[in-house]
């Protein structure tokens, strides 16, 4: 598996971010509606070439205010498979995984341990292209918040089978929250009895080509 932290072509503002930074969150609607708590130091890890320049600190103040709602295309064409790609959307970390086939297979082999499998839960609506099995819209390509639904830990990738420390002996493979023990599935799905009360959020997004994506848009409109 390999990672890397990068922005995608800004519509308004994208940072690079390497996953392990802390996040200041925006204020406003968006940060009232769920109390994000973010930094507490269980950022996705990065373990491929990554790029760490200034975050949301060292912004133009107009920059920060597009960073605030603008929205963000991204080149994905660079992500290989089991790859994940980070970029900046709305002050939050938003994960672009290119899932393997063997990663597509376990969504199946862990529907019956989860809490939501289906999405429903009403408390982070997910948009109607991604309210399938994969929660999206190219079943490889997962698009989704890194900001686990307990206290806003950033959780972290793990993505390889077996047993690890903090998670099952039949792990499939997916994200871990190490502040409290929520783990997810390949496609962001919150396993059941965990902290965490809902699935990470998947953000409106839809294709410009197969190789271009908007964060925050969609066909509806913006987020
Ligand atoms: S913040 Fe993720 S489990 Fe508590």
């Amino acid at each position: 598996m390999s990672e890397q932290a990068t922005s995608g072509k800004p519509l308004g503002l994208a940072s690079e971010i390497t996953s392990g930074e802390s996040f200041s969150m925006p204020k406003g609607p968006e940060a009232n509606r769920r109390n994000w708590m973010i930094a507490c130091g269980g950022a996705a890890t990065v373990a491929g070439a990554a790029v760490a320049v200034p975050f949301l600190g060292s912004m133009a103040p107009s920059d920060r205010a597009k960073s605030a709602g603008a929205p963000v295309e991204v080149d994905i064409s660079d992500i290989p498979l089991g790859g994940v790609k980070i970029v900046e959307w709305r002050g939050k970390p938003v994960w672009i995984v290119r899932r393997t086939p063997e990663q597509l297979e376990s969504l199946k082999a862990v529907e019956s341990q989860l809490a939501d499998p289906g999405s429903n839960r009403k408390d982070i609506p997910i948009p109607d292209y991604a309210k399938n099995q994969t929660r999206s819209i190219k079943p490889e390509v997962l698009v989704t918040v890194g900001i686990c639904t307990h206290l806003g830990c950033s959780p972290v990738s793990k993505f390889e089978k077996g047993a690890a420390s903090g998670i099952a002996n039949d792990w499939q493979g997916g994200f871990f929250c190490p502040c409290h023990g929520s783990s997810f599935d390949m496609a962001g799905r919150v396993f059941a009895n965990k902290p965490a009360p809902d699935n990470l959020e998947v953000p409106r997004h839809m294709y410009l080509s197969d190789t271009r994506l908007v964060i925050g848009k969609d066909q509806k409109g913006e987020a």
